[in-house]
């Protein structure tokens, strides 16, 4: 689909439906709605009193213009109180208003630039807030569903047009909206990733997107490492999860780097392309939705899709430790004791908290190439899918700044992310009799906390660290906000991007 903004009056715009945002008991039509309104002989002003329509947040009038102006119809989207809205409000109607048009089969929209100056939404932001609404509320996982995918060829939208008077506007808008069709970009890849059957998304599948990317992406390159050069490497952790596995692991590193770049920014992805628990194998319930393993993984590749265009001025380093985790018959067992590359050693007191095994090599590594940042990206714990619940990824970190930045950056994006403490009081939890760290806590509470505090021991305390806990975000089992399919949701693709535009 293609997002463009025109300078214009929507009123004189032909499209197929005409889109214009009306904020809660606004008192008259002013605005666009007036000026519309005025085109239409005083029509709009008539039907709203009729049907008693208030712009209530997410609610949608729809009417008939009887040939008074080029385009037939017109959509009204309510935009709620004017005091509560938010770029989220934003993303939201555009969302809502991309998925009615294609239930009515409307295929050219043209909208205004909803909100701009309202609690102080600039038309970039206005403009970035309405590509991502409609770009991620288009996107459907449709692959292997024939009938969905000719539906959506057929009826979806294939042209939105923002129609905007002001000049100045119009300039800043646009590279807004060039912004948020990157951002959707970058989600959607990490979405497809997620989606595709872990049959499909294996490891190597993995490695395959980085090495395109590396080639399609200007500043981006990419080294593999397979199972020798990881044995080479002394990542010892990662393969142990790797042994019970028919797949075979790789490690990647992808590294972006511009010119005059100041500072470097690791990303580390957990990369549990599928989860089956290992020997300790998970109850099948538990197992079902376990392809999104891999989501800490997927959004650092959709990061990355997107680097070379979006051009952040600071060095970005990807890594990612690929593997399943199966009960195959060299599988690592309860009670082995492996080490890491730092040389710390790990004891195995459950096969299924493997994503911290994995990480232990992943930020090792990470900690080699001398970042000034590194934020991993995990679907760790059910702990943290308890304590937040589905839509709140939790943070924690041992820097309060980098928290505080990755914090702002998600708050922009609209992706709910809140702090957990790495509380040093828990530290001896993960501590083993017969090993330095063991990757299960003795306590059955604060799980998601403990895990984050066995990743600290693979970290520099000198190099700000932020661990992401993302499984209850990262898939969404049911509908939740108008432009989150159920699914691979992309997390933190958007945020991450924030945050990396902000050196
Ligand atoms: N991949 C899971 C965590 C998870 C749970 C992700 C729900 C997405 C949704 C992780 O590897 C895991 O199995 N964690 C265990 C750890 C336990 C054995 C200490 C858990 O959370 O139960
Ligand atoms: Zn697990
Ligand atoms: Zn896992």
């Amino acid at each position: 689909m293609n997002i463009t903004i025109q300078k214009g009056d929507i009123a004189a715009f032909e499209a197929d439906l005409l889109v214009i945002g009306m904020f809660e008991n606004a008192k008259g039509l002013d605005g666009v709605a007036g000026v519309v309104d005025k085109a239409l002989g005083g029509l709009l002003a008539k039907e709203l009193k009729v049907v008693g329509f208030a712009g209530k947040e997410g609610t949608m009038l729809i009417f008939h213009t009887h040939g008074k102006i080029p385009t037939s119809r017109i959509m009204l989207i309510g935009l709620g109180e004017p005091a509560h809205c938010s770029l989220e409000t934003v993303r939201k109607a555009a969302a809502i208003v991309q998925k009615k048009a294609v239930d009515l089969h409307q295929r050219r929209i043209a909208s205004v630039l909803f909100a701009v100056g309202v609690q102080g939404i600039s038309a970039k932001d206005a403009g970035r807030a309405i590509a991502e609404g409609v770009a991620l509320a288009a996107y459907q996982y449709d692959k292997y569903h024939d009938e969905k995918a000719k539906k959506r060829e057929e009826h979806g939208v294939q042209e939105w047009t923002v129609v905007e008077k002001l000049a100045a506007h119009v300039r800043t808008a646009e590279r807004g909206l060039a912004e948020g069709m990157l951002g959707a970009r970058g989600t959607i890849l990490a979405r497809d990733l997620v989606n595709e059957p872990a049959s499909i998304a294996t490891p190597w599948h993995l490695v395959e997107h980085a090495k395109r990317i590396a080639d399609e992406q200007r500043h981006v390159s990419v080294e593999i490492f397979d199972r020798e050069e990881a044995k080479k490497r002394g990542m010892e952790a990662f393969l142990a999860v790797a042994a019970g596995a028919t797949e075979e692991p790789y490690f990647m590193h992808l590294i972006y780097k511009p010119k005059g770049a100041k500072k470097r920014i690791a990303l580390v992805g957990k990369g549990i392309t599928f989860d089956s628990g290992g020997l300790q194998i998970k109850p099948g319930e538990y197992m079902t939705t376990m392809k999104c393993d891999m989501a800490g993984a997927a959004a650092v590749l959709g990061v990355f899709s997107v680097l070379g265009a979006v051009a952040p001025a600071v060095e970005v380093h990807g890594i990612i430790a690929a593997t399943e985790n199966m009960p195959g018959k060299s599988a690592y067992k309860p009670g082995d004791v492996v080490r890491a590359m730092n040389g710390k050693t790990i004891e195995i007191g459950h096969t299924d908290a493997e994503g911290r095994v994995t990480l232990a090599d992943a930020l090792s590594y990470a900690v080699t190439k001398k970042p000034d940042v590194i934020i991993d990206l995990a679907t760790l714990t059910g702990a943290c899918v308890s304590a937040l619940g589905e839509e709140i990824a939790g943070i924690m970190s041992n820097d309060e700044k980098l928290s505080a930045r990755l914090r702002a950056a998600a708050k922009e994006s609209g992706e709910r992310l809140w702090e957990l403490p790495l509380a040093s009081e828990y530290a001896s939890l993960v501590k083993s009799d017969i090993a330095d760290l063991k990757n299960i806590s003795s306590s059955r509470y604060g799980g998601a906390i403990t895990a984050g505090l066995f990743l600290q021991n693979f970290v520099d305390k000198n190099i700000p660290w932020a661990h992401m806990d993302i499984a209850g975000p990262a898939f969404a089992e049911r509908d939740t906000v108008p432009y989150m399919p159920r699914g691979g949701t992309g997390y933190a693709v958007r945020m991450l991007l924030q945050y990396l535009k902000s050196f």
